[in-house]
């Protein structure tokens, strides 16, 4: 028995930013950021749209395209560090939305790893018989943690939702999951202020992402590359092996460093960073929507999602789709 997705969905705001737009706010060039990190431009929540308001719209077209009824949904696990408020979490948002009542509804916060573990855990209700029919997404509005006048983040981050529909299959699904985390790194991504030890009422403006941009670059490269290899050895597979990398999109110079140490082809890695910037637990499920949808991805292919952040946390996923 495995646990396989049967529908991805995802949405991204009307609201695009191009880079030049960003060249008008801040010191940079339109040639800095493609060359420097591959972002053309990124998707901006309206001011009105929350975390949960990304999610609902992106868990919709999942359950469109899936065949199901929105009744059989008995899990929902949320992948977010921006969520709508600190509690209730943005799961439970979703739930009331959908008009369901009575399943687990919870958000998982592991940064740019957080569809991962989301995906990670959904994977295990399922398997142990819990859960029958799990809707896990990946949602974030960075935008609404990210400094605007400070040029090393906001040319980066975006918003964004991605979700995918698990059912037990006996065909075979997810393959393969771990999950990990170094809080040793804590400091090398982090936002100073929010709930508990610094409430943001203590401090304005504080509450922004802080980025060790050069430091987080070094050790993404290493781990996503050690993961892969862990992961493909754990399942005696090679390179050749695996139809798909999705990689986490942060960077464009990661990507291509990481697939260089794998030697796996850039024609097997799915990059959408150009127009969908790095959306945090939002970017691996839109990237395979994308792929799905412009038809690079098909059923059968074997794919391996890797995803690094905050904290940092990391994970991998190896699944036919
Ligand atoms: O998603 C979670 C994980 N996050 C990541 O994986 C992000 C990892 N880090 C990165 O992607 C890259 O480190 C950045 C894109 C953030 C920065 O790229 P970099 O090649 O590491 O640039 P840098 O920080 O070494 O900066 C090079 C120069 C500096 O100027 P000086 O000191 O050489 O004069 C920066 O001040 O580029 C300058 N700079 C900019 N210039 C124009 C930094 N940001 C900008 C900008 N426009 N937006």
């Amino acid at each position: 028995m495995y646990s396989r997705i049967i529908s991805v969905g995802s949405y991204q705001p009307d609201n695009i930013v191009t880079n030049e737009e960003l060249e008008r706010k801040v010191d940079t060039s339109d040639e800095w950021i493609r060359s420097r990190t591959g972002i053309e431009s990124r998707a901006i929540a309206k001011p009105d749209q929350a975390t949960s308001d990304l999610a609902i719209l992106a868990a919709d077209a999942a359950i469109k395209k899936s065949g199901i009824t929105k009744d059989e949904i008995d899990l929902i696990i949320v992948g977010t560090c921006t969520p709508d408020v600190a509690t209730p979490n943005v799961g439970v948002i979703i739930q009331e939305s959908l008009g369901l009542n009575s399943c687990p509804a919870f958000s998982v916060e592991a940064a740019c790893s957080g569809f991962i573990y989301a995906l990670n855990i959904a994977n295990k209700f399922i398997l142990s018989g819990e859960s029958k029919c799990a809707l896990v997404v990946g949602a974030e509005t960075l935008s609404r943690i990210t400094d605007w006048n400070d040029r090393n983040t906001c040319v980066l981050f975006a918003d964004g939702a991605g979700a995918v529909i698990l059912k037990p299959s006996e065909d075979t699904g997810i393959i393969y999951s771990e999950i990990s985390a170094d809080g040793t790194y804590a400091d090398l991504l982090y936002v100073p202020y929010g709930t508990s030890r610094k409430p943001i009422h203590e401090k304005e403006n504080d509450y922004f992402l802080q980025m060790n941009g050069n430091e987080v670059f070094k050790v993404a490269v290493k781990k996503l590359e050690s993961i892969a290899i862990n992961t493909l050895k754990k399942n005696n597979l090679t390179v050749d092996d695996i139809d798909w990398l999705i990689p986490h999109q942060a960077n464009i110079r990661i990507i291509q460093a990481v697939a260089k140490r794998l030697g796996m082809p850039m024609e097997k890695v799915i990059v959408t960073l150009a127009e969908h910037g790095n959306t945090s637990a939002a970017s691996i499920p839109l990237a395979l929507d994308k792929a799905i949808t412009d038809g690079r991805i098909s059923k059968g292919d074997r794919i391996l999602l890797q995803g690094f952040g905050a904290g940092f946390t990391w994970g991998t996923t190896l699944l036919t789709l």
